[in-house]
């Protein structure tokens, strides 16, 4: 037969998770203190008071994780690293212990061949840059760009895989439009200033890592089918702002040298003008893309509702813990629209997953069913779009564990492993057990039935 569902022996079965989210001890062996250490710590932030400090203690607890990645099979991990354990003020650095952490856990990962897929801002980043302006100041580029540098010199020959930034467009729209992340601005110029910057960024990165790296590098963006509540032309034209603004705002600059047209609609005619280096530097090639993906939405035209005059609809179907439509065929949908649109590169899914309200483990159990039917779902809908030709090579769960999911704290699970906050034991949930039968198997068990798994 030829339409099951097999996956190439080289695809790399992954799970991710961020440095804020699972380290805590965030001052620990002098780190810096990091933008979300400072806003977590500010009552009304995040529910129930949740900060990062102890998350999951994966900073003194990595080995026993790592055996879980082991138990799991996975053969690769994606992480992040806390730029502010390395540069504790923004500037000077490394910070030698910092390093270290990092540079343990990577030869540790190698050894038990499961291969290292850096991210290197995965939104944490030295309090002290954010009072400088944060992203929306022009000398964040080059001081990212410095800490790029120093880690890729540090970890050359032993990481392949770098992404530079993770999903700018949340960094944008919740820091610095809507002020629901730090900085929590909300401003429509900070936000296209701070867009601008971090491709700059990872502009700067990309070209540091071409003089002194080894391996690969790209970039990881988000991205949701936008798709139109009815065929009027007010609803086409208001999905095609957000998809603009969240789908095309970080790519056409690097496939293209420049905006979507969407965006001065937007933002105004009055947009700055950035230099012409700016976009030689942004525009240079990159070895892969990361996607990640959750849901889609449906949009109609909202006159209330600027800068966007748009309004996503509430979703009509199966909804995770965090509200998101469960909606596997817009993963099928974002990689071929990438394949067609952004040719060229190697794609790998950095993050798909959910969240949903787990029972409690039980006789060395969790009994997640809804998990296990999202995540099957979802692999399906990647190998249909890989069948299709999309270049998929590899496959990354969110997450490997419950975690401090930003400003819900503690209260929405994602992992494959479940996590009790108070003591810190793991336990494997059932879609972590169906995850392991899905890379041991190459994805055959993916054709069984629902329930058989
Ligand atoms: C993504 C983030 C990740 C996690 C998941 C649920 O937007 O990259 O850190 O919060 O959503």
């Amino acid at each position: 037969m030829t339409d099951r569902t097999r996956f190439p022996a080289e695809f790399l079965w992954g799970a991710a998770t961020s440095a804020y989210q699972i380290e805590g001890s965030p001052l620990a062996d002098g780190a810096g203190v990091s933008n979300w250490h400072r806003f977590s710590h500010r009552p009304g932030t995040v529910a129930h008071g949740d900060t990062g400090d102890l998350a999951c203690d994966h900073y003194r607890r990595w080995r026993d994780d790592l055996q879980w990645m082991r138990r799991l099979g996975l053969s690769a991990y994606r992480f992040s690293i806390a730029w502010h354990r390395l540069f504790p003020d923004g500037r000077s650095g490394p910070n030698p212990k910092g390093l270290d952490f990092y540079q343990r856990l990577v030869d540790a990962l190698n050894q038990a061949g499961i291969e290292p897929f850096i991210t290197l801002h995965h939104w944490d980043m030295p309090a002290a840059l954010e009072d400088l302006g944060g992203w929306a100041h022009r000398d964040c580029p080059q001081r990212f760009a410095d800490y790029a540098h120093c880690l890729f010199r540090a970890l050359a020959g032993r990481v392949r895989l770098f992404a530079t930034l993770n999903e700018p467009w949340v960094i944008v729209h919740e820091g610095y439009l809507q002020g629901g992340h730090p900085p929590g601005l909300r401003s429509p110029a900070k936000a296209r200033l701070a867009a601008h910057h971090l491709l700059l960024g990872h502009g700067l990165a990309v070209a540091a890592f071409r003089a002194d790296g080894q391996g690969r590098i790209g970039l990881v963006v988000n991205l949701e089918p936008k798709h139109p509540a009815s065929d009027r032309p007010e609803d086409q034209a208001a999905a095609s702002r957000l998809d603009a603004y969240m789908n095309r705002q970080f790519l056409d600059p690097l496939w293209f040298g420049a905006y979507p047209d969407e965006l001065a609609e937007i933002f105004g005619p009055d947009q700055v003008e950035f230099p012409a280096a700016d976009w030689r530097l942004i525009r240079q090639p990159v070895d892969f893309l990361g996607i990640n993906y959750y849901s889609r939405a449906v949009v109609r035209a909202d006159p209330a509702h600027p800068p966007f005059y748009a309004q996503a609809l509430p979703p009509q179907g199966e909804c995770t813990a965090m509200g998101w439509e469960v909606y596997p065929a817009g993963l099928e949908t974002c990689l071929l629209w990438v394949k067609d649109r952004y040719p060229g590169v190697p794609l790998y899914v950095t993050e798909n997953g959910a969240a949903f309200d787990d029972p409690p483990p039980s006789a060395g159990r969790v009994a997640d069913p809804r998990r296990t039917d999202y995540f099957r779902t979802h692999l399906r809908a990647l190998h249909r779009a890989m069948a299709q030709g999309a270049p998929v090579q590899g496959y990354f769960a969110w997450s490997l564990l419950d975690n401090f999911e930003w400003t819900y704290g503690y209260a929405k699970r994602f992992g494959l492993i479940h996590v009790d906050f108070a003591t810190q034991t793991r336990t494997l949930k059932d879609s972590g057990r169906f995850y392991q039968q899905v890379i041991e198997s190459q994805g055959a068990i993916l054709d069984d039935p629902p329930g058989g798994g």
